[in-house]
């Protein structure tokens, strides 16, 4: 059985240490202690030192937003694997899609800070997902097969099972507009497929793949009931600690059922 993660990632956003603190506050109360869904959280940089501060005690995730692949020199801006663990990062998204959109992320640098976040340790969770027009051009599942095997390439079947996939169609990234739960499924099967031919059964039934764009507390248990669903990347909706916990909420509700 897979656990549900559930993770905000908090973007370019709040613009305080002190409002870090305080939204890292909100969502350490109120979860508690519970662990039945695993929770993470995405500061920027610059405040990832402060919400582990708060965070100490709380079984809720530190998630960095991004890394780079090498371990040290003359990369100006740049943050390693081993600095995000020395300031008390589980976790790191990469490859989001307004970093490869963006800012030109390829799948072949994804698969470079994927390989380093793994030597690390650190808990990578990889985005991927296609443009309104791929999809209204029918090329959704060409698109995810590209980002898919350029982002895991190389890796074992024990490396593989350790990462975390987030399918994030890019048209419903902070637009508004969800997948509809039918629709996050069927690609959320269709990347299930992949794992398994990819790295065996075993290996795809252990991945967790979220789904992320425009989840909000009214949209969530609908999604995160979904087979093959096993959680949320949050992004608006997670600047605001009772909406996160309204998500969370839900995926505990579905996990008390059983799933
Ligand atoms: P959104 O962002 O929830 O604001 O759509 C999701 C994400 O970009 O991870």
């Amino acid at each position: 059985m897979r656990a549900l993660l559930i993770a905000g990632n908090w973007k370019l956003n709040p613009t305080s240490t002190e409002a870090a603190a305080a939204l890292a506050e909100g969502v350490k109360n109120g979860l508690g202690t519970a662990t039945d869904v695993h929770v993470a959280v995405a500061p920027p940089f610059v405040f990832l030192t402060k919400v582990d501060q708060v965070l100490a005690g709380s079984p809720i995730g530190l998630a960095a937003q991004d890394l780079h692949w090498e371990p040290s020199g003359a990369f100006t801006g740049e943050i390693s694997a081993a600095m995000l663990v020395d300031v008390g990062c589980t976790h790191v998204i990469i490859g989001h899609s307004e970093r490869r959109h963006g800012m030109g992320e390829t799948d072949a640098r994804v698969n470079a800070k994927l390989k380093a976040a793994l030597a690390a340790k650190l808990i990578p969770i990889v985005c991927v997902g296609e443009t309104k027009e791929e999809r209204l051009a029918e090329k959704t599942e060409d698109v995810l097969l590209a980002q898919l095997s350029g982002s895991l390439a190389g890796l074992t079947a024990e490396e593989a099972a350790g990462v975390v996939l987030a399918y994030e169609p890019v048209w419903a990234i902070g637009t508004g507009l969800t997948a509809t739960p039918e629709q996050a499924q069927a690609v959320h099967a269709f990347i299930r497929k992949w794992l398994a031919e990819t790295f065996g059964e075993a290996t795809a039934g252990r991945v967790v793949v979220q789904y992320g764009g425009s989840v909000k507390p009214a949209n969530a248990a609908e999604l995160l009931a979904c087979p093959d669903i096993d959680g949320a990347l949050v992004g608006g909706a997670a600047l605001k600690a009772d909406d996160f916990l309204g998500i969370v909420q839900a995926g505990r509700d579905v996990a008390a059922r059983g799933k």
